[in-house]
């Protein structure tokens, strides 16, 4: 790849329309849109009123430049979409407007009007629903690529990204202190010297880097979900890789029960997480399917990391609550198969 084309909120209308997305007179106009942390992304309104999203990926990533990683990102989250679309049954993924794998720049339909999965857990909003038809959705592509093999694998090669995300998961969490209140520090210290813990997701690692298995986007988190009236959406494929399929529905589970667990009534988020798993495991069918055990080993993973990682989450800023997530985590990392009934 030459020099990219750094886009920026000026040079952005006329790519636009080079990319014969608006007329070449038409106005252009640029908005923010979202807080991603990895990508430059904004909304363009064009004439007309209608709007749409762009997205760049660059070497230096948005919110911690102090991390590089390939730009190739953005042909595996434009691959993933193109591969799980003839599943898409209920228009989860964005449609696809532009593509300009040179210059690492995707534009997608615009989803506006819609409420993030993490907002709608910071209000206890009843997701059910929608939550699972996410699942069916993951099964579906799940199951129709397992069969795809060493072929899957060659066309996600995605090896930085899925690396970057796994130490952040499996690796730091266990080796590295972040900042967190006192006694969540303390416990995470505990963490670090607990080899049975360490040990497990040692193991967990070399499961989630298995070189082959069915398209999984990797990266199932509330920040990629949106919630329409027309249904729940999934964004950002940039971490997409042929793995573990008991990974997303892991992601997708620790992040329903978390908010739960903080206010220490987990019995409350019991029935989506279940209907989640449920709807999950009869879409798929037996044959291939992830383990429960698998699932909650992960999720429990996704627990400890939110709350002692670099990553943290907004649920865990007091100790009481990283204490109630971190006692969940570890009890699923722990005994996964003791967990039931979760
Ligand atoms: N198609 C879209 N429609 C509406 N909002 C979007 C769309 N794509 C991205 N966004 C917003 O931008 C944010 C960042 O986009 P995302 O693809 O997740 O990039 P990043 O890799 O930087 O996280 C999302 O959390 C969402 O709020
Ligand atoms: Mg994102």
């Amino acid at each position: 790849m030459g020099e990219q084309l750094h886009l920026t909120d000026e040079n952005l209308p006329d790519t636009v329309r080079q990319l014969g997305l608006a007329g070449p007179d038409e106005a252009v106009a640029v908005e923010a849109a979202g807080d991603g942390n990895i990508n430059w992304v904004r909304r363009i309104r064009l004439a007309g009123g209608k709007s749409l999203i762009v997205k760049q990926a660059r070497l230096a990533l948005e919110k911690f430049p102090e991390y590089e990683v390939s730009t190739e990102r953005i042909v595996f989250e434009a691959r993933y979409l193109e591969r799980a679309r003839p599943f898409d049954f209920d228009r989860v993924l964005p449609e696809v407007r532009a593509f300009d794998p040179a210059q690492r720049i995707l534009v997608l339909e615009d989803l506006a009007g819609a409420e993030r999965l993490d907002e709608a857990l910071a209000r206890a909003r009843d997701i059910s629903e929608p939550m699972t038809r996410m699942a069916r959705f993951l099964a579906r592509v799940h199951r129709e690529t397992r069969g795809a093999g060493a072929e899957l694998a060659s066309e996600f090669p995605n090896e930085a990204m899925r690396r970057l995300h796994g130490d952040h998961i499996f690796l730091l969490p266990y080796r590295e202190e972040f900042p967190a209140p006192p006694e969540t520090a303390a416990r995470a210290q505990q963490i670090r010297a607990d080899t049975e813990l360490t040990g497990i997701a040692e193991r967990a690692y070399e499961s989630y880097l298995r070189p082959t298995g069915p398209l999984v986007h990797a990266d199932v988190q509330p920040t990629n979900l949106l919630l329409r009236p027309d249904g729940p959406k999934l964004l950002d494929a940039e971490i997409a890789h042929a793995g573990d399929p008991a990974f997303d529905i892991a992601t997708l589970i620790a992040h329903l029960v978390l908010p739960a667990a903080v206010r220490g009534d987990l019995a409350a988020a019991r029935p989506v997480a279940r209907g989640v798993w449920r709807a999950y495991s009869e879409e798929h069918g037996a044959a291939g399917r992830a383990s429960l055990a698998d699932v909650l080993r992960y999720a429990g993973l996704e627990l400890v990391r939110r709350t002692v990682g670099a990553a943290r989450v907004r649920f865990v800023e007091s100790d009481a609550s990283g204490l109630a997530v971190l006692e969940l985590g570890t009890s699923w990392i722990r005994s996964p198969e003791r967990c039931e009934p979760w």
